[in-house]
């Protein structure tokens, strides 16, 4: 594989779990977004937050440090699914970033609630990238969690396009 970027933002820890492991299995480089003010640790000013930046399409400003997008052919995108959507701090990244041409492959960390279509939304966010099929992963995704993306890496590596 070529080597492969892993951006992730985790509010709890559980997508930086995922995202650490698939570095261990790809070899690739990982860092962490982190949003300019992080969000409140009272849930219902979280909730109400989330939802008015997922409804007006109002992404937080990031912290710099994360790494460019630019030298890497595929990158796997994670954060935890909030409301049905990915977080505002990753399609903050996402929207920020030029990935003409680059694969995503997109994972998220969830409590096993209804999803909506985060292909969608991200091909939204840079509709010159090409989205694959997003991974969903119960929160840190247990035991079986390299085998689930050794499988998810091998099915992207089948479905061809420039990913090998
Ligand atoms: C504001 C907020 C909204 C959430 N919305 C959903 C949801 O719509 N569906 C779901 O299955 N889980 C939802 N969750 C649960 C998280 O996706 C889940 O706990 C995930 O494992 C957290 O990942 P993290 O530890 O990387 O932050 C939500 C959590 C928060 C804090």
């Amino acid at each position: 594989m070529n080597d492969p970027l892993i951006v992730s933002y985790s509010y709890s820890g559980n997508t930086h779990q995922i995202a650490k492991t698939l570095q261990a299995i790809t070899s690739g480089d990982w860092c962490e977004i982190h949003p300019r003010h992080p969000y409140p640790m009272a849930f219902p000013k979280l909730l109400e937050q989330v939802k008015r930046e997922i409804q007006t399409s109002c992404y937080p400003q990031l912290l710099p440090g994360a790494s460019s997008p630019r030298p890497y052919p595929i990158i796997f995108a994670g954060c935890p699914d909030w409301c049905g959507t990915i977080a505002p701090p990753l399609a903050s990244w996402l929207y920020r970033n030029d990935l003409s041409g680059k694969i995503i492959l997109p994972f998220y960390s969830y409590c096993g609630g209804v999803v909506g279509n985060i292909r969608k939304d991200i091909a939204k966010l840079c509709p010159k990238a090409e989205v694959r099929e997003p991974l969903g992963i119960v929160e840190d995704g247990g035991e079986p969690l390299a085998e689930v993306l050794r499988q998810w890496i091998i099915k992207n590596r089948q479905a061809g396009g420039t990913f090998q």
